[in-house]
């Protein structure tokens, strides 16, 4: 059967990414129709908006979609692309797996963690102003609703993938009202999953113990801004955010995306890692029952990444994103 995907090109790496795991996923024996779209910097000029309706609408008709990053202009300017996105599709639930690679240089040897970052509200609700020229106030929201779906996403995935254990992050001894009810919450949903370990612990300790002893964590839940944090920290656990996929899910739509930005300090220099956006692949031919397939790449990039002849700058080699791209490529061909 064939998949109607959105692929959307963004910017900075983007499209150097973008092309890399569209040749990967076209060599993989998935049937995949693309309709290829640009959002961000290179269309602000010609729309006047870094997310034109069609992406949305053909979000919306495709049910799925692979995104590459894009830039959001710090402290002005528009609106982040990812935030509206993940609202207006309302993708509730941010995935983040993170796991060591054998040839990867990092510190650790058995980190394989999975963090659920609720995507939709807290600070990133966007709700702020100036009470006068000196302060600001910004709005931080945290439902019930948004709560107990985001740890329901995190304990059904325990179930599917034989995970043992689920950690709640907070900060509820300080924000008593707002992360005390996402806390409130998960110990509530956790009742139900009498066989799966449930812990809770604050967010800043969580940091500690995370950078001590990654080994320990299995599947994580926090709320949005937690999340966006953790997942970067525990990127670099692992050998950096070039590593880290990601998916974005909904009830009626799937963005998937790596972790990381759109790096603007390697953009079009052939320099970027496009693992992550690769592996975002692979996460999205799971969810599409494309399994054969999600293997088949998931095979080659941990091979190519343990013999480490062709590794990108980001892991101390010296391989191209070209390069890289075309070492996974041949693995691919070598299994088909
Ligand atoms: P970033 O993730 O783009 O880069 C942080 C550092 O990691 C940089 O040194 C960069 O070169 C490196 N890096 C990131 N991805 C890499 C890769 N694939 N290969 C090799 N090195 C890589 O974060 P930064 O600089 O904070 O953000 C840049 C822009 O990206 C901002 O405008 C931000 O808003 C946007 N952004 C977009 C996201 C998205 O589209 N989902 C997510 C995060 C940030």
């Amino acid at each position: 059967m064939t998949h109607k995907v959105t692929l959307i090109k963004g910017d900075g790496i983007g499209p150097e990414i973008c092309e890399a795991v569209k040749k990967v996923i076209d060599k993989s024996g998935a049937d995949i129709d693309w309709e290829i779209l640009e959002a961000g910097a290179s269309v602000l000029d010609k729309y006047g908006t870094p997310i034109p309706d069609n992406i949305i609408e053909s979000i919306k008709k495709n049910k799925v979609a692979l995104k590459a990053p894009v830039t959001t202009p710090v402290g002005k300017g528009f609106k982040s692309v990812n935030v509206t996105l993940r609202k207006k599709l309302n993708l509730y639930a941010n995935i983040r797996p993170i796991k060591t690679y054998a040839g990867v240089k990092c510190r650790y040897d058995n980190v394989d963690l999975v963090i659920f970052r609720e995507n939709t509200e807290d600070l990133y609700a966007g709700i702020e102003h100036m009470i006068n020229d000196e302060i600001a106030e910004s709005v931080k929201i945290i439902s019930k609703k948004a709560s107990e779906r985001i740890v329901e996403a995190a304990f059904q995935y325990a179930i599917k993938n034989g995970r043992k254990k689920v950690t709640a992050v907070h900060k509820a001894n300080i924000m008593k009202l707002s992360d005390g009810l996402f806390l409130k919450t998960a110990e509530k949903v956790a009742e139900k999953y009498k066989g799966i370990q449930f812990e809770s612990v604050i967010v800043d300790a969580m940091s500690m113990k995370l950078v001590l002893n990654p080994e320990d964590y299995d599947v994580l839940v926090m709320p949005n801004l937690y999340g966006d944090i953790l997942s970067d920290m525990a990127s670099g656990l692992i050998g950096g955010l070039g590593l880290v996929p990601g998916a974005n899910i909904g009830e009626d739509a799937a963005v998937f995306e790596a972790a990381h930005g759109s790096a603007p300090d390697i953009a079009g220099q052939n320099k970027a890692n496009p693992t992550a956006i690769i592996l975002s692949g692979v996460m999205m031919l799971n969810y599409l029952g494309e399994t054969e397939a999600a293997n088949k790449i998931e095979i080659a990039v941990e091979s190519v990444l343990r013999e480490g002849k062709y590794l990108t700058e980001d892991l101390g080699g010296n391989a191209t994103t070209t390069v890289f791209t075309k070492a996974i490529i041949e693995k691919i061909e070598n299994c088909n």
